[in-house]
């Protein structure tokens, strides 16, 4: 397997985590390129469940090597728990790697992201309220704390200072807040850097050496494409850019050292926060698919809304990230449904038939979608390990799928279970071969 980026073709949960679990099996390296605890990443195994923020989903292999790239926003109290939680479990993380380039959520950004969201009322985001906004605007205005900055209390304190200096106006309902205090903050950051200290590299050069010695990579998105600043629904995204592209920054490696770019998709579709849904189920098939599905955040414990599969933001995520392949996930939620719609194009407010994305924020909000009704499915798809095991109902869904995405669907969940996958077309003669 040569290096591979793995993005959300979505808005999020798709399952990235299982699909990086599983494909970390014959890496070398996973790396996380952007995103910060906002994510939370599922892996299921042999009944154990590890749900991972921040840490790379490879870090169940003792042998291959985490890394926490230069594009992740990282709470370093959020990071530690993660590592005392896995040690706890028995878990060797000594290997995991963190960018010196990093950026670090602060106390302050949690503050800001909150407020914010409160001072927007109606019109809130829906954020995670994990401070990601805050850092990233500060990464940008050249006044964020980098992970290096851990490992110098002189360096770190000026710094603390300077970034919050053009905060106190919008701090000011916090002024009293302990955690706010320049001195307590730096000695509580000098702390995370005592403990961090062995982790900190120059993360850039170790996926060089990896990439020039033939090491396989995998590089790890959080979030997902319709969530990304530039290229999702605006301004109900993150503060990143999950697409493929933010690999190379996010990692400090070039285009032409990614080989393969998967995208993750559900066999239907979930988005946690505000912003235009145009598949959205606000009815009782929803609140089914959501119990099915066990659609509740990761991160923030709330409800995904659910929604039918939308092939016109999928065909966009699939030309955006130049998807070379696709993995099907959770096509066990939908057993029993019948008729499957799946959305093939949008119509706008005005009748006009919209078969691409749109790119005007109004035409969005009020297009709606068209559908097609494909035969469903019954029983449990859990024990299914090849295609042909599948019912036809479902084979033909995925064929559908792949034929409307045009690119070939590799990998299918039938399951959370990390073995509850069925490999296809090429992947399934792979494993064969293997
Ligand atoms: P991520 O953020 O993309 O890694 O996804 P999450 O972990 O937030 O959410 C995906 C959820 O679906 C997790 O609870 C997984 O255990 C679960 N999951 C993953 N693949 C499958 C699948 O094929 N079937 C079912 N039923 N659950 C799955
Ligand atoms: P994973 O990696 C789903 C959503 C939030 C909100 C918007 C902005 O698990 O797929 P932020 O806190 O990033 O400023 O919130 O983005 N969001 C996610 N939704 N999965 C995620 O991550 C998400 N990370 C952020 O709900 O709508
Ligand atoms: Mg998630």
């Amino acid at each position: 397997m040569p290096s591979t980026v793995i993005v959300g073709a979505q808005w999020g949960d798709e399952g990235k985590g299982k699909v990086v679990d599983l494909l970390a099996e014959h890496a070398d390296m996973v790396v996380r390129f952007q995103g910060g605890n906002n994510a939370g990443h599922t892996i299921i195994r042999d009944g154990e469940t590890f749900k991972f923020h921040l840490i790379p989903s490879g870090i169940l292999y003792p042998d291959v090597t985490s890394v926490i790239g230069n594009g992740v926003v990282v709470d370093p109290s959020v990071l530690i728990e993660e590592l005392e939680g896995l040690r706890r479990r028995g878990i060797d993380t000594a290997g995991l790697r963190i960018s010196a380039n990093a950026h670090l959520i602060m106390p302050y950004h949690v503050m800001l992201d909150t407020a914010g969201e409160a001072k927007l009322g109606k019109l809130e985001i829906g954020t995670t309220k994990r401070g990601i906004g805050p850092c990233y605007a500060d990464k940008a205005f050249r006044l964020g704390i980098r992970v290096q900055d851990l490992l110098d209390g002189k360096i770190l304190r000026k710094k603390i200072a300077a970034a919050l200096e053009p905060k106190q106006q919008m701090l000011r309902p916090f002024a009293r807040d302990p955690r706010l205090d320049l001195h307590a903050m730096t000695e509580e950051y000098l702390r995370y850097g005592h403990r961090l200290e062995p982790h900190i590299a120059d993360t850039a050069r170790l996926c060089w050496e990896g990439l020039d010695s033939g090491k396989q990579l995998i590089f790890e998105g959080a979030q997902a494409t319709m969530l990304d600043l530039d290229h999702g629904t605006y301004p109900f995204v993150t503060s990143s850019n999950p697409v493929a592209g933010a690999a190379c920054v996010g990692a400090g490696i070039g285009p032409s050292d990614i080989d393969e770019v998967w995208g993750v998709a559900k066999a239907y579709a979930t988005r946690v926060g505000a912003g235009p849904f145009p598949t959205e189920l606000d009815d009782e098939l929803g609140a089914r698919l959501r119990e099915l599905g066990g659609e509740v955040g990761t991160t923030t414990g709330r409800d995904r809304r659910v929604g039918w599969l939308d092939l016109v933001a999928l065909r966009y995520a699939v030309r955006l990230n130049a998807m070379s392949a696709l993995a099907i996930t959770k096509l066990d939620v939908l057993a029993g449904t019948d008729p499957i719609k799946v959305a093939v194009r949008y119509r706008s407010s005005e009748g006009a038939v919209l078969n691409d994305f749109p790119w005007h924020q109004s035409i969005l909000h009020t297009a709606e979608a068209e559908y097609e009704e494909l035969p469903g499915f019954e029983g449990d798809i859990g024990d299914c390990r090849s295609e042909s095991e599948l019912p036809k109902e479902a084979r033909d869904y995925l064929r559908f799928v792949e034929e409307a995405a045009g690119v070939p669907i590799r990998l299918v969940g039938v399951g959370p279970g990390r073995d509850q996958v069925v490999w296809t077309g090429e992947s399934s003669r792979q494993l064969r071969a293997a």
